[in-house]
């Protein structure tokens, strides 16, 4: 609807339509951003002293003829309003309002009834037949002002309901701007929605990046075409210059609206024709907007081709001129407004790409960091353990060799008895059977050379001698080891009392293996009734080697009087956490306590030290993951913050405060002793 500055557009000259301007009425005060009435009369009631009425009325006089009227009636429908003094020169006419426009009638004959009714709201005034001038004037007057408002109203309410239109629109692309996580099919949705918005033929979308060095570059990100439904898009990038007119706008961050970019005349950018030189497309009207993010950052730059009378024309088929329009103001303010929606969605949907990838790369670093503190303490675990386990083993080992030993060296010994107090049998067999003790023999190394020796010369001699020579070596052989290793008796006691003492070192390390069993608890990671201290024992046992090098004393008081019900596994591994950053913190001297007790309806769990303390400024950082003040490579800064949690998962709490005398500083963990079991993933769910 052209509705502001519209000239007094008359149809073309008719015979029946006499147009006769007044001269003082086309003087009158003519806004051209107002929209004038058209004050329509008979040319009687013009050529009457009563047109004098009129005069002075901010509106276009027309003067016609019955048929003229009817006309004007015609071709006004939506355009200016439009006030008629009707008077008998028009009677009969067919004065029927038209919602295109807004019609009042001054009657100045009298009406009947139905005529009144037909013309309804439209009829402003039946003036008495003696109306004066001055009277005249005054209703003439109302009924222009009438005219105009209730035009203002009409076109207001319809450019209110445009306007809520639009927004209801925008939301809607807004809202599914915002929905829009893929970037490309973003793009691809703010290309389209500004071309339907604004009837466009063509559009394309750049998309600022940064080269190897750091300069800002437009690349040429999207292309539609619906006249060129079929063409493949080739991305490529262009300087950010003020000469293209895409660089332009992405450099100064304005908008370019160009009704024929064929005649830009002079300016710093210029149209390059290559692509209709190419295509054979023929480019007409553009609009170029920059595409502002928040930070009012150009991170794009919407280009708008060839503006159509309606979106269904095909530019092929039609001459250019005709079809193809300027962008208008609302254009370019619609789509400047989408256009900073798309740029704000663009950049979230980058951020959220970013946080994507980075909550991705945190959460493989943090499993990363996870497993190697996993196993940081399980090679702390296995170097304790193996010390612990060392020196059982090692007194064990000896033991049972030495034992080994000694019955090897009795059995032998009491086969060289047997064969002396032994007289049965033929000299060969007697003489077959000494040997068979003398290969015994052999396998003492003390012995080895005299068994040769003997062995060697037995050979040469008569049975008799053999038999002699036998019996004095075995004899010798008895009472070398009775020297040596007192009597058999003696022996075997002596043996039995270090196969004791290697079954106290076995008895340690199958403790030692029980304890790392509980310590770990495979089979008990679940919610249940456990001995706590039993659980804080065994602990402090695997962490008393790493004590022990440190020069750190490790002391304990329990006092948990029942199994209460707990995680006992995480239970362990908070105390292994506090109890080695303990250790860490102490110096060589140092001490650290273990306490336990219930107090107040909670489990007590205090682990005190005097080492180096914690600073104010790194006491409230303590808890956070990843926080650590250990060399690279010696914490994960992972010990506490997992210690935390477990605690939360027990409804506890964990506390840490600076020992008022001692230096150093004391944890606190309080569990509730009615613990609720925790919800199982299907309860959760
Ligand atoms: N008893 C303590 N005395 C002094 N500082 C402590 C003590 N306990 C913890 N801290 C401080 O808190 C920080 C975080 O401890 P946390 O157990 O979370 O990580 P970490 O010991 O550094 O590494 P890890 O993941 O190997 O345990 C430590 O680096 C240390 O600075
Ligand atoms: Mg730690």
């Amino acid at each position: 609807m052209q509705r502001h500055g519209a000239p007094l557009c008359l149809p073309p000259a008719s015979p029946t339509i006499v147009s006769t301007v007044l001269t003082d009425l086309a003087a009158a005060v003519h806004d051209p951003d107002e929209v004038q009435p058209i004050l329509v009369c008979s040319r009687r009631f013009a050529e009457s002293p009563a047109a004098s009425a009129v005069r002075g009325l901010t509106a276009d006089l027309l003067v016609v003829d019955k048929g003229g009227l009817e006309e004007v009636l015609s071709v006004r429908r939506a355009g200016r309003p439009i006030v008629v003094l009707f008077d008998d020169s028009f009677s009969g006419a067919d004065l029927r309002p038209h919602p295109g426009y807004t019609l009042r009638i001054v009657s100045l004959a009298p009406l009947a009834t139905s005529e009144r009714q037909r013309l309804g709201e439209a009829l402003s005034f039946i003036t008495p037949p003696d109306i004066s001038a001055e009277d005249l004037r005054i209703a003439m007057r109302c009924a222009v002002r009438e005219a105009y408002y209730g035009d203002q109203c009409v076109s207001l309410d319809s450019e209110r309901r445009r306007l809520a239109g639009e927004v209801t629109r925008l939301n809607r692309i807004g809202i599914a701007l915002s929905a829009e996580r893929d970037p490309e099919r973003l793009l691809e949705f703010i290309l389209t929605t500004a071309r339907d918005f604004t009837c466009s033929d063509a559009g394309s979308l750049y998309i600022i990046e940064k080269d190897a060095e750091g300069n800002r570059r437009l690349r040429f990100n999207n292309s539609q075409n619906d006249s060129l439904p079929n063409l493949e898009l080739v991305k490529f990038t262009i300087p950010v210059s003020k000469s293209t007119l895409a660089g332009y706008v992405a450099a100064t961050g304005e908008p370019l609206n160009i009704p024929n970019v064929y005649v830009i005349g002079q300016a710093e950018y210029s149209f390059n024709p290559a692509f209709d030189q190419r295509t054979g497309y023929r480019t007409r009207s553009m609009l170029v907007l920059p595409m502002k993010n928040q930070n009012d950052q150009v991170i794009g730059v919407l280009q708008l081709i060839n503006r159509k009378v309606s979106r269904a024309v095909e530019l092929r088929t039609s001459v250019i001129e005709d079809v193809v329009i300027p962008y208008d103001e609302q254009a370019l303010e619609l789509t400047f407004s989408l256009a900073s929606q798309a740029a704000v969605s663009l950049t979230n949907t980058q951020l959220y790409q970013g946080i994507k990838d980075n909550l991705n790369e945190l959460k493989t670093t943090q499993a990363q960091l996870v497993q190697s503190e996993k196993l940081a303490s399980l090679g702390q675990l296995t170097a304790g353990v193996a010390h612990e386990i060392n020196n059982p083993l090692a007194f064990s080992r000896n033991n049972t060799h030495l034992a080994h030993a000694r019955v090897t060296s009795v059995h032998r010994r009491l086969h060289a008895n047997n064969w002396l107090n032994n007289s049965a049998g033929s000299s060969a067999e007697r003489i077959a059977a000494g040997r068979a003790v003398l290969e015994r023999l052999l396998a003492d190394k003390g012995l080895a050379a005299d068994v040769k020796e003997v062995s060697g010369e037995i050979g040469g001699l008569p049975p008799p001698q053999q038999l002699e020579m036998l019996r004095d070596f075995l004899t010798y052989v008895i009472r070398k080891k009775e020297n040596e290793e007192g009597p058999i008796e003696e022996l075997l006691a002596r043996t039995q009392k270090v196969l004791e003492e290697s079954f106290i070192g076995l008895d340690r390390m199958a403790e030692i293996v029980l304890g790392l069993r509980n310590f770990a608890r495979l089979d008990e990671a679940q919610f249940q009734t456990a001995d706590i201290d039993e659980g804080i024992r065994q602990t402090l046992m695997i962490l008393g080697n790493n004590a022990r090098d440190k020069g750190v004393h490790l002391e304990s008081s329990l006092a948990l009087t029942r199994p209460y019900t707990c995680f006992p596994a995480k239970l362990n591994q908070v105390v292994l956490n506090l109890v080695n950053n303990a250790i860490d913190a102490c110096k060589r001297g140092g001490t650290v306590a273990v306490r336990t007790r219930e107090h107040e309806g909670n489990v007590e769990i205090s682990v005190q030290d005097d080492g180096e303390g914690i600073t104010d400024d790194n006491l409230s950082k303590i808890f956070d993951p990843f926080f650590t003040t250990k060399p690279v490579g010696k914490g994960t800064g992972l010990g506490l913050s997992i210690s935390y949690r477990i605690i939360m998962e027990h409804r506890g709490t964990i506390s840490v405060r600076r020992n008022e005398n001692s230096g150093g500083v004391t944890f606190l963990i309080r569990i509730p002793v009615e613990q609720e079991a925790p919800k199982t993933q299907a309860e959760r769910t």
